[in-house]
């Protein structure tokens, strides 16, 4: 049998470069002929990409509740988990996650404020009770997250979506974060996000070789 794979998760403010820096990380850990998924929530299933059109397009514009939206998002992610996530771990295989259930620890417990107790109790419901191996949140300061939007070229007149960034809510979000890591630290590494996309990556890199030592040098 292959040993079973590895699973990461990303995770980190609006705009810290997740996408980026998982695009690094998939292109090399893929060159050591490793066979990786990448998945994003919610979506990436059947249920969980209805599930992601009624996050993203709620018709009555801001009316979802916190408890609801944390149940939209415990829901794609129990799809997600049993049809994807954990049927390529045993395959031997490696998942990456753009955002997991730590994102609802952090987004409905510490910055919208759900009962820390219950929004666990979900959380580990929806995953099984299989936590990531390895959890990298990208550290930035919510305000260099929208300084880096609004250096970005854009066309006259067109705004970012990072622009209107409600930055309290997002310092609760990043404080969130840093607490996790510092309860977690085992499967929870803090990354400085704030220097270039390299010197971001060296870092990812350095903890990837020291949690899955067979990783190219
Ligand atoms: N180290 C960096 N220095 C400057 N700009 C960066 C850096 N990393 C990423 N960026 C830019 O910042 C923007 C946000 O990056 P990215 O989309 O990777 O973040 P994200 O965490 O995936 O955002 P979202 O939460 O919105 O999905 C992009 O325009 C990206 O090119
Ligand atoms: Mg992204």
């Amino acid at each position: 049998m292959t040993a079973p794979g590895k699973f990461l998760t990303f995770e980190g403010c609006e705009g810290c470069g997740k996408s980026t820096q998982i695009a690094s990380t998939l292109a090399w850990l893929r060159s050591a002929k490793l066979l990786v998924h990448e998945v994003r929530e919610p979506g990436g299933t059947p249920v969980g990409e209805i599930i992601r059109h009624l996050l993203k397009h709620d018709p009555v514009g801001q009316s979802m509740t916190a408890e609801t939206e944390l149940l939209l998002f415990a829901a794609s992610r129990a799809e997600l988990v049993r049809q994807l996530i954990h049927p390529s771990l045993t395959r031997g295989e490696w998942v990456i996650a753009d955002r997991f259930h730590d994102s609802t620890t952090v987004f409905q417990g510490n910055a919208r404020g759900l009962p820390m107790e219950e929004v666990n109790f979900i959380n580990g419901f929806a995953i099984a009770h299989r936590e990531p191996d390895l959890t990298l949140i990208l550290d930035l300061d919510p305000s260099e997250a929208r300084n880096r939007a609004l250096r970005r070229p854009r066309p006259a007149g067109q705004k970012d979506r990072l622009e209107d960034l409600d930055l309290g809510f997002y310092q609760k979000v990043a404080e969130g974060y840093r607490s996790l890591a510092q309860r977690e630290p085992q499967r929870v590494k803090l990354i400085d996000a704030s220097g270039t996309r390299e010197a971001t990556f060296a870092l990812i890199q350095k903890e990837l070789r020291h949690a899955f030592p067979s990783l190219p040098r």
